[in-house]
C-alpha cells in the first residue's frame, strides 16, 4: 500500500485555505492509503514564540483534523516534535546541501524581500519538511499549490542522500487540487494564517460574518470576484451562477449568502469539535507518535549505519 502524509504548522487558527487546500484533499483520499497526519510544531516554532499558544494550538491542530474527519484508527496522527528522528535527520541532511540550494526557497527569499528579520530555522525549513516526508517513505503529500516547491526540495534531497549514500529514500509526488489551487484570502491575495486575510475554519458565526463582510470588492464591475471566488468553493457552478446573477451589484447580498453557506457547511463540524476534550486529543497524539515513532526510528536505524555513525 502506498504512503500519504501531510502536516500543517500548529501557527494559528485554520482557515478554508487550509481546509480546501490540504485538508480536504487528505480527507478525501486518505483511505486509499496508508496515511500520516502530522502537526508540524516545530515548523510553528520559526515563527511562534508564545508558550501557552503554542501548546493551545497543538492541541486545537487535532480537533481540527479530527472533526473535519479524519478518523484517528485509519490514519497515524502524530505530532513531530515528538519523534526526534525529524530533527535528527534534518541535521544529517544539512550537512549534505549546500547554502546556495536553500537560498533559492520561495518561503524565505519572500520574507528576506520584504525586509523580515529570517531565523536559521526558517532558512532550514524545507529541510525539516523534507525530513518530515522522507522518514515514513512517503509516496504522495497532498500540498497546497504554495508547497508545491517544497516537495521539489524533497524529491532533490532525497535523490542527493540516495547518490551520496545508496538507495535509501522515495522520491514524493506532490497532490495538489487544481480548482482550489490557491485559496483567495479577505484582501484577495493567497489567505494565509501570516497575513490577517483569513476567514477562519472553525470561527463562531460573527467571526466568520466579520471576514466576509471585510472582504474587499472592486466597484467597477457587477459582481464582487473575491467574494465569488470564494464562493464557488462552498457551492456548485451552476446555482452559484445564479445567485450572481440574482444579485447583480448587490455586494451585501452575496456576501450575506456566502455567510449562510460557510455556516451550514462549518456548524455540524463545528458542534462536534466542541465535544473533543483534551484528554481525547491527547490519547489521540500518544497513540499515533508511537506508531509514527516506531516507523521513523527503523528508518534512522538504516541511515545512521549508511552514514557511518552507527557500528
Ligand atoms: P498559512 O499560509 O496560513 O500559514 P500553512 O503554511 O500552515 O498555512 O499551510 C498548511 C497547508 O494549507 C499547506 O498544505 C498549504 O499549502 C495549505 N494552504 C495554506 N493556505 C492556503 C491557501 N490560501 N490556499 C490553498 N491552500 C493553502
Ligand atoms: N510546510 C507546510 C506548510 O506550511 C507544513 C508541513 C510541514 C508539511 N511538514 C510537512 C506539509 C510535511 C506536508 C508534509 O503548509
Amino acid at each position: 500500500m502506498q504512503r500519504l502524509l501531510t502536516g500543517i504548522q500548529s501557527s494559528g487558527a485554520l482557515h478554508i485555505g487550509n481546509y480546501f487546500g490540504a485538508l480536504k484533499p487528505f480527507v478525501d483520499m486518505y483511505e486509499k492509503y496508508e496515511s500520516f497526519l502530522m502537526v508540524a510544531d516545530y515548523h510553528a516554532l520559526t515563527t511562534l514564540r508564545e508558550p501557552e499558544t503554542l501548546r493551545a494550538n497543538i492541541r486545537n491542530t487535532v480537533r481540527d483534523y479530527v472533526a473535519c474527519g479524519v478518523d484517528q484508527k485509519k490514519a497515524v496522527i502524530f505530532q513531530q516534535s515528538r519523534i526526534s528522528a525529524h530533527t535528527e535527520l534534518t541535521w544529517i541532511l544539512n550537512c549534505l546541501l549546500t547554502m546556495p540550494f536553500l537560498e533559492l526557497a520561495h518561503a524565505y527569499k519572500d520574507k528576506e524581500a520584504r525586509g523580515i528579520e529570517t531565523n536559521v530555522g526558517l532558512f532550514d525549513y524545507p529541510v525539516l519538511m523534507a525530513s518530515d516526508i522522507l522518514l515514513y517513505d512517503t509516496n504522495v503529500v497532498p500540498v497546497g499549490a504554495d508547497q508545491k516547491q517544497h516537495i521539489e526540495y524533497t524529491r532533490e534531497i532525497a535523490a542527493k542522500f540516495n547518490a551520496a549514500y545508496g538507495a535509501t529514500f522515495i522520491e514524493p509526488k506532490e497532490q495538489i487540487l487544481r480548482d482550489v489551487a490557491v485559496v483567495p484570502g479577505t484582501d484577495g491575495k493567497k489567505m494565509s494564517k501570516s497575513y490577517g486575510n483569513t476567514i477562519p475554519l472553525f470561527g463562531a458565526k460573527d467571526e466568520i460574518t466579520k471576514a466576509v463582510m471585510s472582504i474587499v470588492t472592486d466597484s467597477s464591475g457587477e459582481s464582487p470576484t473575491n467574494v465569488y471566488n470564494i464562493h464557488q468553493l462552498f457551492k456548485g457552478g451552476d446555482e452559484l451562477a445564479a445567485l450572481y446573477k440574482a444579485n447583480k451589484g448587490n455586494y451585501k447580498a452575496s456576501k450575506e449568502a456566502l455567510i449562510e453557506d460557510i455556516e451550514a457547511f462549518i456548524a455540524p463540524k463545528r458542534e462536534y469539535r466542541s465535544h473533543i476534550s483534551d484528554a481525547d486529543v491527547d490519547a489521540i497524539l500518544k497513540d499515533g507518535s508511537e506508531k509514527a515513532r516506531a516507523i521513523a526510528e527503523t528508518k534512522m536505524a538504516d541511515v545512521r549505519q549508511k552514514i557511518g555513525v552507527a557500528f
